[in-house]
């Protein structure tokens, strides 16, 4: 089955789209505004790698999809709020995200506080409200979710990222920065899947620990490429806008071969992680897209 896992790709975007749905109010409840701008910020055309993710070490794991569909729904609202914040003018200041306005372009700049603010708590809801799974395994996941979005996890990385601009910072640093701010999130998909897996050999999951903080890294680094080498209308943001912001960057700092070379060498290592799991063939396919992607 996984084998054809980029077929498998607009299934479980459904998915999680419906769990989604499900879990977010309908833009008619009150407060309306709120509402409609949660819904602009979720449904919105993201490429839902954190969820596929998700269901991708789930597949590994022989997890039941429909355990996924929760930590896959929490973590893409945790990912959507990241944005939101990313982009108000206090941080990135951006116009664009996922080809269209911004949400406080589009609503205003409280209103994206607001639905950014709601977000992260619906997340924590969802993870707790997790059918058919023992109390201290949803517990462990809200626990791992948190730690992922917290001051040692994104949310540190995004106040690193502020500090660092126009800074000159060390691989060491740099990267460990990408290791919060992008890495954390995606380390977190790939262990909810083996929470959700119960007992699994340590080396499993140790496995995929190693996998996730090398894709993690790997994401952001292509991220930064992206922002050089990407146009407007391909990437869905206004390109350029880390060197407006003089950014710390991977190619700002050591250039675009470098970049290049490092996202390779990240995914052999995360490629090589997958030799001792099961059925990997997905979370391997998730790896390479990660690092060629055009968006
Ligand atoms: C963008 O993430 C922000 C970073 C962490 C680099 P994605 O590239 O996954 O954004 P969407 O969800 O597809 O819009
Ligand atoms: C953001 O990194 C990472 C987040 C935690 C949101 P960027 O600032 O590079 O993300 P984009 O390029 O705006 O999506
Ligand atoms: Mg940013
Ligand atoms: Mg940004
Ligand atoms: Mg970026």
């Amino acid at each position: 089955m996984a084998d054809d896992f980029e077929q498998r790709i607009p299934y479980y975007a459904s998915r999680v789209e419906a769990k989604l749905d499900t879990v977010m109010p309908g833009s008619e409840v009150k407060p309306v505004r709120l509402h409609e701008a949660m819904r602009y910020a979720i449904f919105n055309g993201g490429k839902r790698v954190r969820p596929l993710l998700v269901y991708a070490a789930g597949e590994c794991l022989g997890v039941p999809e429909a355990q996924l569909d929760s930590p896959a729904a929490a973590i893409e609202l945790i990912h959507a709020f990241s944005l939101v914040h990313d982009d108000l003018p206090a941080m990135d200041d951006d116009d664009l995200r996922r080809g269209m306005p911004t949400l406080h372009r589009q609503f205003d700049e409280a209103t994206a506080i607001l639905a950014a603010d709601a977000m992260q708590p619906l997340a924590f809801a969802v993870l707790a409200d997790i059918d058919g799974v023992a109390g201290d395994v949803r517990a462990k996941l809200v626990k791992l979710v948190a730690d992922a979005c917290g001051s040692t996890g994104m949310t540190g990385g995004q106040s690193i990222d502020l500090g660092a601009e126009g800074c000159v910072l060390e691989a060491a640093d740099l990267e460990h920065m990408f290791a919060l701010k992008t890495g954390a999130l995606i380390r977190a998909s790939v262990m909810s899947a083996s929470l959700l897996a119960g007992p699994v050999p340590p080396e499993y999951s140790t496995a995929l620990d190693d996998f996730g903080r090398a894709i993690g890294l790997a994401f952001q680094i292509r991220d930064d490429l992206l922002d050089v080498q990407g146009r407007t209308e391909d990437i869905g943001k206004t390109a350029g806008s880390d060197e407006r912001l003089n950014k710390a960057t991977y190619p700002s700092l050591f250039g675009v071969d470098a970049s290049r070379r490092r996202c390779d060498e990240l995914l052999t290592q995360g490629l090589a992680c997958l030799d001792v799991l099961p059925e990997a063939a997905a979370l391997s396919w998730l790896a390479r897209f990660i690092v060629d992607r055009g968006k």
